[in-house]
């Protein structure tokens, strides 16, 4: 390889963050070469959603495994295989248990997932599965399957890697550390989904940092967004039954609750919910204005942005706004074709071609 292309490489993220990451500093990192997603202007959806902003999207779901979760994982495994484990496990909407799996796989270490039966998405299914995790439905909530895998966690050599476990964080914090290189300072605001709300812990956890390092001038405000069948935070009180079509974001007690109140604190942000209709207007319109196909709970930022716009009480006209769109559409085909005309069905004839697309010379 030539010393100029060496340069272009990217290692992934604990290799490109190394001296940020608080894990195991010997440990080989167990990569996937995740992170460095882009961030993307989006001229047209800003005016579709009615805002004189500059608006990007920070396209997570182009990770290995689909989602933002590889960058969490990424440490979380390198971490446990440094400290000798043999297992994993985790509770999951979908994605965790996806990427849990992936990695897991690279390392060479047994992986359980817990999922509620029936409201994971086919695609984050058939990852966990073809990553040859063992899939455990449980008959109940992500929050059951949470307290339970705390416990098995608790009473056995296995080792736990949703985002309580703190290497998650370290390796999702990079994601602020991209946003900030690209930019050059951190956005005006970062509007996000919140579900066990991990992400926005350590969204909070890198702005933070690179501001006191010097890295940035400033740290930016969080608009955090729930769906509204599932508003724990918003509400002030637990979900007992959360339901919405966002499933990755169907929680109704979220594991790091106070950190994320910490932070929208700290960040002078706010947080609101959307309906379902709300999240898939969104999810068709970042689509189609732009060619960018997420997962209905990543639409939930772009919804709750449009609503903010729309009310006119944050001040975030005129602002640069980075959106983070948390997972691949692809993660969930029946969203699409479930909420989306079917295509027409014609003979293989011309005749019957041009009846449809018209524009014939
Ligand atoms: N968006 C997607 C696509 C997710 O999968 C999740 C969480 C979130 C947003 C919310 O992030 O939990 O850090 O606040 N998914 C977890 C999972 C719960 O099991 O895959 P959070």
């Amino acid at each position: 390889m030539n010393k100029d292309t060496e340069k272009y490489i990217w290692p992934g993220v604990i290799s490109h963050y190394r001296s940020w990451i608080k894990i195991d500093a010997a440990a080989e990192p167990v990569t996937l070469l995740e992170g460095n997603t882009p961030l993307i202007r989006a001229a047209n959806l800003a005016r579709a959603l009615g805002g004189e902003i500059e608006l990007y999207l920070k396209y997570e779901g182009l990770n290995p495994s689909g989602s933002f979760k590889d960058r969490g994982m990424t440490a979380a495994i390198t971490q446990a295989v440094a400290d000798g484990a043999k297992a994993v496990i985790c509770a999951s909407t979908g994605n965790t248990a996806a990427s849990a799996a992936a990695y897991a796989a690279r390392a060479g270490l047994q992986c359980f997932v817990l999922v509620p039966e029936g409201k994971i998405a086919a695609g984050k299914m058939a990852g966990a599965l073809a990553y040859g995790a063992q899939v455990i439905n449980i008959q109940g909530s992500f929050d059951d399957g949470l307290a339970m895998v705390r416990r098995a966690a608790q009473e056995s050599p296995i080792i736990l890697v949703n985002s309580i476990n703190p290497a998650r964080m370290e390796g999702q914090k990079t994601a602020a550390f991209e946003i900030c290189d690209v930019l050059g300072d951190a956005p005006d605001w970062l509007c996000l989904p919140v579900g066990n709300a991990g992400n926005i812990t350590a969204y909070w956890m890198g702005f933070s940092e690179y501001y006191l390092a010097g890295l940035s001038r400033k740290t930016p405000q969080l608009l955090g967004v729930q769906a509204e069948g599932a508003a724990p935070i918003v509400r002030g009180s637990m979900v007992e039954r959360p339901e919405t079509v966002a499933t990755a974001i169907r929680i109704g007690n979220p594991a790091r609750w106070q950190d994320a109140v910490a932070a929208l604190r700290d960040s002078k942000g706010h947080i609101c919910a959307v309906s379902d209709a709300q999240i898939m207007e969104a999810y068709h319109l970042v689509a189609q204005s732009e060619g960018i196909f997420c997962e209905p709970s990543s639409a939930a930022s772009l919804a709750g942005l449009k609503i903010q716009l729309q009310r006119g009480d944050l001040a975030l006209q005129g602002k640069r706004i980075v959106c983070v769109l948390t997972g691949h559409g692809l993660k969930d085909p029946d969203s699409a074709t479930a909420t989306i005309a079917a295509p027409v069905v014609i003979a293989p004839r011309m005749q019957e071609l041009w009846q449809v697309i018209g524009y014939k010379n």
